[in-house]
């Protein structure tokens, strides 16, 4: 028998898990899981990038791996476990920033994003952290790399660091691709649809565990445009509200946006943004329900990711030993 495809996948604790995440990543991770041998984690050694109250840090964390159970990745089928309990992620991390160049550092546009956020905290980790989550992805030798647009960049570096590595040293890492949905892959701000949704914007952000009459009262407040004549039609560069809409909307019921123009024909966007609120609020009713029951049982959590890791880190230390032996290191 074929041996399965490898996915890897990671997501900041570093707010509360949003729609964006939701749709662009974690949706797809678990549509894969009898297909591909999963792995995700909890990527909280990139959170410390940018400075964390450490028991909220501690408390999303296991939240989040409640949320990824509840959003269908069954622990028995995925290894679920958190970045650091496994320490060859800081081990393979340092060896990369190595064979990682300042000016491909330089213009990760997430460094530049959070450095102008952050001006008084643009530390070295916040600046060398693709080089940490190439070491993330390549441990696993994963096939594919399921994340949203805005992570694309990244992978792309890390593609870069394989064709450098493996150059000197031969076939070392298997050549990771991107995996980014058709719909769903950029869901931007609900009050900003020319920038993606993040928790930094609230108002404009949807969060998996929000309580249904808020996530309402969020839609209904939605930026569209003032067309009266056909409002309801798919046109990102002057409707980019609309298209972004359309967007969550056809990745929530699976609809296509010909379909979607088809049901709101001749209706506003009194209509139309409830509508697309309430598909919304009835994919996370369910997931809310149940992580809040998971996140109840902290021992059940602390056993799935007590397993995670040891997985996570059987697999890892395969990897690292090569490529420690390739670098020249002598062998423990
Ligand atoms: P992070 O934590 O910012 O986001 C987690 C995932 O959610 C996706 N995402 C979105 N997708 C669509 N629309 C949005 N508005 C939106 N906002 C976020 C992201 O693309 C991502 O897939 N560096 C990563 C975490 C990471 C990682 C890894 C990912 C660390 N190591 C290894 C993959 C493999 C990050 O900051 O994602």
């Amino acid at each position: 028998m074929d041996e399965k495809k490898v996915m890897l996948s990671g997501i900041q604790p570093s707010g509360d898990l949003h729609l964006g995440n939701y749709l662009g990543a974690i949706k797809n991770w678990a549509a894969r899981t009898e297909e591909f041998e999963c792995y995700y984690f909890m990527a909280d050694m990139h959170t410390i990038t940018v400075r964390q109250t450490p028991a909220d840090l501690r408390r999303r964390t296991l939240e989040q791996l409640a949320q990824y159970i509840a959003c269908g990745l069954d622990p028995e089928k995925n290894t679920l476990f958190i970045q650091s309990h496994v320490p060859q992620h800081a081990e393979l991390g340092w060896v990369l920033n190595c064979y990682t160049m300042f000016g491909e550092l330089s213009r990760m546009t997430q460094f530049k994003d959070k450095s102008a956020k952050h001006k008084d905290n643009i530390n070295g980790g916040l600046f060398t952290y693709p080089a940490l989550m190439a070491a993330d992805i390549l441990l696993y030798q994963p096939d594919f790399v399921p994340v949203g647009e805005d992570q694309k960049q990244h992978v792309e570096l890390t593609r870069n660091i394989v064709q450098r590595f493996n150059g000197v040293y031969g076939d070392v890492f298997k050549m990771p691709e991107p995996y980014i949905p058709k719909a769903g892959a950029r869901v931007m701000g609900l009050t900003t649809p020319d920038s993606k949704m993040s928790k930094s914007i609230p108002e404009g952000c949807v969060f998996l565990m929000e309580r249904p009459e808020d996530i309402q009262r969020k839609f209904k407040r939605a930026i569209t445009d003032s067309d009266t004549e056909n409002p309801v039609r798919y046109d990102p560069a002057s409707k980019p509200g609309v298209a972004n809409l359309m967007n969550i909307y056809s990745a929530v019921t699976g609809k296509s946006f010909d379909k979607i123009e088809e049901e709101f024909a001749g209706q506003g966007y009194g209509k139309f943004k409830p509508a697309v609120g309430e598909a919304v609020v009835e994919t996370l009713r369910p997931i809310r329900e149940e992580a809040t029951r998971i996140l109840a049982d902290k021992a059940y959590l602390e056993s799935v990711y007590k397993a995670g890791a040891e997985k996570a880190s059987y697999v890892a230390n395969k990897t690292l030993r090569k490529v420690y032996k390739k670098v020249g290191f002598v062998a423990r």
